[in-house]
C-alpha cells in the first residue's frame, strides 16, 4: 500500500490559533515539541461533522446522542476485537477528569494510588485533591526496555493501597504492555484486593501493530474484569485533544454506578462537538490513522538514526507506541535541566523530572509533526550537542 504522506508533510501555521504548545515560545525562534498535540490538520471526516454540527447554531448543553457510543463499540470491535455493550460507557470532558474521578473511588484520605514512574505528569497529582497519597513505582528498564518491576511493586504495595494507575500504552516510554505483562499485573491487582485503571489514550498510536499489538484492559479476564475501568478517548490518535472528550468503559455495573457517582461539582459539561467529532473519527478515520501510525513510525525510525549518527550517547527506548520519545541525555553531562538546555539552542521538550524520575538528565520530545519540523528540531539537537 502506498501511503498520502501529505497529508502529513504539509506544514499548519499554528501561531496565533491559540495554541497551548506554540503561544508559549510566540515570538522567540523557539521550535516547540513539547505539550503532547500534533501539528496535523484534522481528518475530512472530522471537519465536515464539526462543520455541520456547527452550521445548526445551537450550541446548548449536551448529552451524547446513540452515535458515538456505537462508533465507539464498532472501533473496539474493529481495531481490538472486543465486544462491549453501549452501556458500560461513561462520558467526561477529559481524561484527566477521568483519573482524578477515578482517585477518588475507592477508600478515605491517606489510602494509597500505586503508580509506575517515569509517567504522564497528571498520573503524580490527581491523587492530591481526592487526599490519596502515591506509591510510585519506578518501572524497571533493561537495555533500553521498560518493564514493570514486580519485586519492587511487592515491597511498595501496603494493606492501604486501594487501586494501580496504568497507562497503557506508556506515556513516555513508549512500551505496549504484552498480554502476558498485563495478565501478571492483573493477578497483583487481585492478589492485593486493587482496582486497575488502565489510561488507554495512546492504544490507537500504534508503530509495530503486528509485532506490538495493544491488548485493552477490557480482554482481560476473570475477576479482574469488575475491578477495572477502562479510559479511552479519540483526542490523540486522530488530533482533537482539545475539543475534550474521553470515555471509560466500565463492565460491572455496581462499579459503573460508583463511578458515575464520582462526579463532582468541578466536572464541566461536554461540548457538543466533541461528541460529533469522535464519531466521526471512530466511524469514518480508520484509513486515516494507518496513515498517521505509518508517519509516525517513519519519524521515530529519524530520530533513532539521528541519535545513532550524532549522540550514540543518548539513549531512547525503543518506541512501540505514541508520537513521544523518551531521551535519556544524561551521557552528554549537559547543564541542567537539560530541557532548558536545549530550549537556549531553540528547541523545546519537555522536562524529564516532571514524569517522576529523579534528576533532570531525561526529556521528552514530541515527534508528532511533519518530518521537515522534525529535521529542523534534531538539527537544533545537534547544535546543542557539547
Ligand atoms: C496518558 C495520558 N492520559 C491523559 C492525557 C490527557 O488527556 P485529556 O487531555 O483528555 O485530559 C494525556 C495527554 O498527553 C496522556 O498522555
Amino acid at each position: 500500500m502506498t501511503d498520502d504522506f501529505s497529508l502529513f508533510d504539509t506544514p499548519v501555521e499554528r501561531v496565533g490559533t491559540g495554541s497551548l504548545k506554540w503561544a508559549r515560545y510566540a515570538g522567540r525562534e523557539v521550535l516547540p515539541m513539547w505539550v503532547a498535540d500534533m501539528d496535523f490538520r484534522a481528518a475530512q471526516p472530522i471537519m465536515d461533522a464539526l462543520h455541520r454540527r456547527v452550521d445548526h447554531g445551537v450550541f446548548g448543553y449536551s448529552v451524547a446522542h446513540e452515535g458515538p457510543a456505537v462508533a465507539v463499540c464498532g472501533h473496539l470491535r474493529r481495531v481490538h476485537g472486543v465486544e462491549i455493550d453501549p452501556s458500560w460507557i461513561y462520558w467526561m470532558p477529559g481524561m484527566v477528569v477521568g483519573l482524578a474521578q477515578a482517585a477518588t473511588l475507592a477508600g478515605e484520605d491517606g489510602d494509597e494510588i500505586m503508580t509506575f514512574t517515569p509517567v504522564y505528569p497528571p498520573f503524580l497529582k490527581v491523587h492530591k485533591d481526592a487526599r490519596r497519597s502515591l506509591v510510585k513505582v519506578p518501572l524497571a528498564v533493561n537495555c533500553g526496555r521498560y518493564t514493570f518491576d514486580f519485586d519492587a511493586m511487592e515491597a511498595a504495595v501496603t494493606p492501604r493501597t486501594r487501586m494501580v494507575f496504568l497507562c497503557s500504552p506508556h506515556n513516555p516510554v513508549g512500551r505496549v504492555w504484552t498480554r502476558a505483562e498485563l495478565d501478571a499485573l492483573a493477578e497483583f491487582c487481585l492478589r492485593h484486593d486493587l482496582l486497575l485503571i488502565s489510561d488507554e489514550i495512546h492504544a490507537d498510536l500504534l508503530l509495530e501493530p503486528q509485532t506490538a499489538p495493544h491488548t485493552t484492559a477490557l480482554k482481560l479476564e476473570g475477576d479482574i474484569r469488575s475491578r477495572t475501568i477502562t479510559l479511552m478517548a479519540a483526542s490523540k490518535t486522530y488530533n482533537i485533544p482539545g475539543l475534550g472528550l474521553c470515555f471509560a468503559i466500565i463492565p460491572d455495573e455496581k462499579l459503573r454506578r460508583r463511578f458515575q457517582l464520582t462526579k463532582n461539582t468541578f466536572v464541566a459539561e461536554i461540548s457538543p462537538l466533541s461528541f460529533h467529532a469522535t464519531e466521526a473519527a471512530f466511524n469514518q478515520c480508520e484509513s486515516w490513522r494507518q496513515s498517521l501510525c505509518r508517519y509516525l513510525r517513519r519519524n521515530r525510525d529519524t530520530i533513532v538514526h539521528f541519535l545513532s549518527e550524532n549522540a550514540p550517547g543518548v539513549v531512547m527506548p525503543h518506541m512501540e507506541s505514541t508520537y513521544l520519545a523518551w531521551l535519556d541525555v544524561r551521557a552528554l553531562g549537559l547543564p541542567q535541566p537539560a530541557s532548558s538546555h536545549f530550549e537556549a539552542y531553540g528547541l523545546a521538550m519537555n522536562n524529564g523530572a516532571d514524569f517522576g524520575v529523579p534528576g533532570t538528565g531525561f526529556v521528552r520530545l514530541n515527534f508528532g509533526c511533519p518530518l521537515s519540523n522534525l529535521e529542523e528540531g534534531l538539527r537544533r539537537f545537534k547544535s546543542a550537542l557539547p
